[in-house]
């Protein structure tokens, strides 16, 4: 995947600030995110987790401060936005698969229409995915046959096929039945391991402790704290943070 030898951060969020209509929901963030860093996004709801990943991709646009992907700042709009978003996937809390299309077709979609893969390339590509996140024998039926747990490994693949430089998740398995939240978390944890730069935004602490590097604490729209895992988990610094690990270490 990706290797990169002069230092510089895969992402970079400087002096970001966005705001709906009133609401300040990024305040000031800077964040570097290294190549083949996992970080794990942690917070309360409405603390601006999503927007910030949106961001990161240009779902959303910010009114001030930069963003860079590997050194090159995203483009307001056409062609070289498209190029540039696709180095980005992204993978949400719902599936967001196409229904009409099979999962072979949903994974061969984005490779031959954007990244204009020929479709014999595109499938061999969706067929190794597809075996990689586990759900091969499921290539020719449509999302709704498939489990939520096997949809959203297909979202990983999808995502993947696009031969992405940052993988983003907001929330991966919070809409998935708990008996299929680790098959979505264990092809995640390999994807960690094999040197996938990833910004996860979850409160599976299970998945921190195992996969991510670094984890930042959000509040009201700013970064609160950053941390490793271990350290952040037993010995969080900040009172939001203690409060907000308690409410979910006993829920
Ligand atoms: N499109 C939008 N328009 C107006 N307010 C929004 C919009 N999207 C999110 N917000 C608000 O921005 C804040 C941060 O939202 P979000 O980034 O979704 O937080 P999180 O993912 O941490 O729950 C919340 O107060 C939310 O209501
Ligand atoms: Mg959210």
């Amino acid at each position: 995947m990706t290797s990169r030898s002069n230092g510089e951060p895969l992402v970079r969020l400087s002096g970001v600030n966005k705001w709906f209509g009133e609401l300040h929901v990024l305040q000031d963030i800077d964040l570097d995110i290294a190549a083949g860093e996992v970080l794990v996004v942690i917070g309360p709801s409405g603390s601006g987790k999503s927007t910030l990943c949106r961001a990161i991709n240009r779902l959303e646009p910010i009114e001030k401060g930069e963003i860079t992907i590997d050194g090159e700042r995203l483009p307001e709009e056409g062609k070289e936005l498209a190029r540039l978003r696709a180095d980005v996937g992204m993978v949400f809390q719902s599936f967001n698969l196409f229904a009409h299309k099979t999962i072979l077709e949903n994974v061969t979609l984005g490779p031959t229409k954007v990244r204009k893969k020929s479709k014999s390339d595109a499938e061999k590509r969706a067929r190794e995915l597809l075996d990689r996140v586990g759900v091969s024998a499921q290539a020719e039926k449509y999302p709704a046959q498939l489990s939520g747990g096997q949809q959203q490994r297909v979202a990983i693949a999808r995502a993947l096929a696009m031969e992405p430089k940052v993988m983003l998740f907001d929330e991966p398995t919070s809409a998935l039945d708990p008996e299929m939240i680790n098959e979505v978390l264990d092809v995640m944890v390999g994807l960690a391991k094999d040197g996938m730069t990833m910004v996860v935004v979850t409160h599976e602490m299970g998945f921190a402790r195992r996969a991510a590097n670094r984890v930042v604490f959000m509040d009201g729209g700013r970064i609160v704290e950053s941390a490793e895992p271990e350290t952040f988990f037993t010995n969080p610094r900040s009172d939001r943070a203690k409060d907000f690990l308690s409410k979910i270490l006993t829920h």
